[in-house]
C-alpha cells in the first residue's frame, strides 16, 4: 500500500492513541509487522505553547520509518506554522485528527467538532496541503450524531481538498467507544470517494482484516484498542509466524521508550500498558490493583513478574 509516494510494508496500521502510542509500543508493534505507526494526537498551538509537553511526543524510532505525525486544532494558521515546526520535519506524512471526541477538544472547536464545521474543516485542510509537499491523510468519525451522519460528505471535501487517504471511524463522536462500528457507512464512504480510505473500529483478528476488505472495498485498517498489551496483533492478523513472551515485551518496551525518551521518560506512565500486558491471564488480578501503587522500577519489575509467572 502507498500513501502518497510513501510506500508501506503492508496496510495494517496501527491506531494513535493519546497515552499509549509512545515510541516504546510503536516500536514493538512496528517490530511485529504495523505497516505504519502515527504519533498520538499533538495540538497544533501546543507546539509552540506548551514545548515541553509535545517534545516526548514526536520523538521516534529508525525502525518506524516511514512514520506519521498526527495533529490537531481548529485555527489554519496554526495548522500550517505546526507542519513547518522544525520538529515535525523528520515524519513522512502528516495526520489531521478530526475525529476526537473528548470534551477538552471538542468543546473547544477540535477534533470531531470540524465534523460539524465543514468550511473550516476544508479551510484547515487545504492550507495543510498548500503547506508540505508530504501527504496529508484525514481521520474522522462516522459524523458527530447518528442524526447527524456526514462522512460520506466530509470524505468527499477531503478528497477535494488534496487529502491523500483518509481513515474512517465506524463510530459517532456521540459514541466516544461505545457500540458497534459501523462498517457499512464505510462502505458507502468507498464508493463516493477514489482515494484510499482505511477502515477503523473493533478490527484485529484475520477474519476481521479480510472480511473489511471484502465488504468495504477499503484499502487497508486500522487498529486500535486490540494491540494494547498485544503489539503481536499485526504479525497474527497478517497470518506470520511469530513468538513472545509478555515479560520479554514489557522489557523492551521500557529499554525502547527509556533509551530513545532520556529525561523526558517516566515508567509510571507505562503502567496502563503493564496493566493490559497483564489482561485476560488467570489470578492476576491482585498484581494489576497493585501496581499503580508502585512508582519504583524494580519494585514494578518484581510485581509484573511474579504475575507473569503464574500464568502466561
Ligand atoms: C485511549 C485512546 C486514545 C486515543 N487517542 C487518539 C488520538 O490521539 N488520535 C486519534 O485520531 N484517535 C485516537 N483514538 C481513537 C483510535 O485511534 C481509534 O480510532 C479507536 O480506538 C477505534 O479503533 P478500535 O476499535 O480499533 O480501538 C484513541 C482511542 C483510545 C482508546
Amino acid at each position: 500500500m502507498k500513501i502518497g509516494k510513501v510506500k508501506l510494508d503492508n496496510n495494517i496500521i496501527l491506531a494513535p492513541m493519546a497515552g499509549y502510542t509512545d515510541v516504546g509500543f510503536r516500536t514493538l508493534c512496528k517490530k511485529y509487522g504495523a505497516g505504519l505507526t502515527v504519533t498520538e494526537m499533538i495540538s497544533a498551538k501546543g507546539l509552540f505553547f506548551n514545548e515541553a509537553g509535545a517534545k516526548p511526543l514526536l520523538i521516534t524510532s529508525e525502525i518506524e520509518k516511514p512514520v506519521s505525525v498526527q495533529i490537531f486544532g481548529s485555527e489554519p494558521e496554526y495548522m500550517v506554522k505546526a507542519i513547518q515546526h522544525p520538529w515535525l520535519q523528520k515524519f513522512d506524512i502528516i495526520d489531521i485528527n478530526m475525529g476526537c471526541p473528548v470534551p477538552k477538544v471538542y468543546c473547544n472547536g477540535e477534533g470531531s467538532a470540524l465534523m460539524g464545521n465543514l468550511p473550516l474543516a476544508e479551510k484547515i485542510i487545504s492550507d495543510c496541503v498548500k503547506a508540505t509537499k508530504k501527504p496529508v491523510t484525514v481521520k474522522f468519525r462516522k459524523g458527530i450524531s447518528e442524526d447527524s451522519v456526514n462522512c460520506v460528505e466530509f470524505a468527499k471535501m477531503c478528497e477535494g481538498s488534496g487529502v491523500t487517504t483518509i481513515t474512517v471511524h465506524g463510530r459517532t463522536r456521540d459514541q466516544f467507544y461505545s457500540g458497534k462500528a459501523d462498517l457499512s457507512i464505510i462502505e458507502k464512504v468507498v464508493k463516493a470517494v477514489k482515494i484510499p480510505v482505511i477502515a477503523n473500529g473493533d478490527l484485529c483478528t484475520k477474519e476481521d482484516y479480510e472480511n473489511v476488505i471484502k465488504q468495504t472495498g477499503c484499502a487497508g485498517v486500522m487498529v486500535g484498542r486490540g494491540s494494547l498489551g498485544r503489539p503481536w496483533i499485526f504479525a497474527k492478523m497478517l497470518g506470520k509466524e511469530y513468538t513472545y513472551d509478555n515479560f520479554e515485551l514489557i522489557k523492551e518496551h521500557i529499554g525502547t521508550a527509556e533509551k530513545l525518551m532520556g529525561e523526558d521518560f517516566k515508567l509510571i506512565e507505562l503502567r496502563k500498558h503493564f496493566s493490559w500486558y497483564l489482561k485476560g491471564l488467570r489470578g492476576v488480578g491482585e498484581y494489576r490493583e497493585k501496581l499503580y501503587s508502585l512508582t519504583n522500577a524494580d519494585e514494578i519489575l518484581t510485581l509484573l513478574k511474579q504475575a507473569l509467572s503464574k500464568k502466561d
